[in-house]
């Protein structure tokens, strides 16, 4: 008797029980009738690396990497996609035989969902991107690619922002992209497009700039979702931008991993419209 064999695929992270990865990678699987499982893999904070080996060894394809330990999923590829490479972080593992694939599909997924889902060419704008840790190093390479007039980054800690620009420097170049670090209070004003990689709301602090920063009708996008955003997007509304949450970013990144791992490219408007569904039943 023969046995169909199912590949199996997990979101890695710590904390990773609110993750709606698995739901996510099901409604691909089931759309591009791909026989694959995705499950939750908790981490030790202090043995990722021990963790996702044996996951590899039960015969596991592939995870994808959350928060904290995307350096570290860096460090354990053995080979990098270039954008993986200019961020410096993983979210994609793949396990290759001849050694492990590591990619960075977030900024890819934001784009994405800034153009195709919400419409709007990233194409000599000016953005602002809040933030200068994990989440902003993982699409500032993807936001150059989409060749902006300008990137401006502004950060609490000036010297963290200075060395993302400066680790970028050269790919903007490539791109004819200008882009600038600078503090919160200082980072100009009248920006298209704003977006939040801080996680300022977490720490229960409101938006960490004034809203001159917002052009005329700009878009203010936070990478997180769910009440984590409620606060940037409330604030954004107030001041006439057009809000826009994570959650589509995420759908796209997750995309951009099924294609790494799979192949084929799943049709992400049935499965972002599905979520937001599910999360707003959840919340009620
Ligand atoms: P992540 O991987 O989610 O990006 P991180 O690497 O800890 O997390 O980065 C958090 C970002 O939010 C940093 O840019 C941090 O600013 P500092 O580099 O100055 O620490 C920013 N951040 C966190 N709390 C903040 C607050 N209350 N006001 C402004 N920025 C804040």
């Amino acid at each position: 008797m023969s046995t169909v064999e199912t590949d199996r695929y997990a979101v890695t992270g710590n904390p990773v029980a609110h993750s709606q990865s698995p739901f996510i990678h099901a409604e691909f699987a089931a759309q591009t009738a791909q026989a694959l499982s995705y499950e939750r893999l908790l981490c030790p904070l202090d043995d990722y690396a021990a963790t996702v080996r044996a996951f590899a060894a039960a015969g596991a394809r592939g995870c994808n990497v959350t928060v904290p330990f995307k350096f570290e999923a860096h460090a354990l590829a053995a080979r990098l996609s270039p954008r993986a490479r200019l961020s410096g972080a993983v979210n994609t593992l793949r396990f290759d035989a001849e050694g492990w694939f590591g990619d960075n599909t977030d900024g890819a997924g934001l784009v994405r969902d800034i153009e195709r889902n919400a419409g709007l060419s990233l194409a000599a704008k000016r953005i602002l991107l809040l933030g200068a840790g994990g989440a902003s190093a993982g699409v500032l390479g993807s936001l150059i690619a989409a060749r902006p007039a300008e990137i401006v980054l502004a950060n609490r800690s000036v010297d963290k922002a200075q060395a993302l620009i400066e680790s970028h420097q050269a790919w903007a170049a490539q791109h004819g992209v200008r882009i600038a670090a600078c503090g919160l209070a200082d980072c100009g004003n009248g920006f298209d497009v704003m977006i939040n990689g801080t996680s300022a709301s977490l720490a229960g602090a409101g938006v960490p700039v004034g809203p001159q920063v917002l052009a005329q009708g700009a878009l203010a996008l936070d990478m997180m979702y769910g009440p984590a955003a409620a606060p940037f997007l409330d604030w954004a509304r107030r001041h006439g931008a057009v809000a826009r949450d994570g959650l589509g970013m995420l759908v796209e990144q997750a995309a951009e991993a099924f294609e790494v791992w799979r192949g084929v490219q799943p049709d992400t408007t049935p499965v972002l419209a599905a979520l937001r569904e599910r999360l707003a039943s959840k919340s009620s």
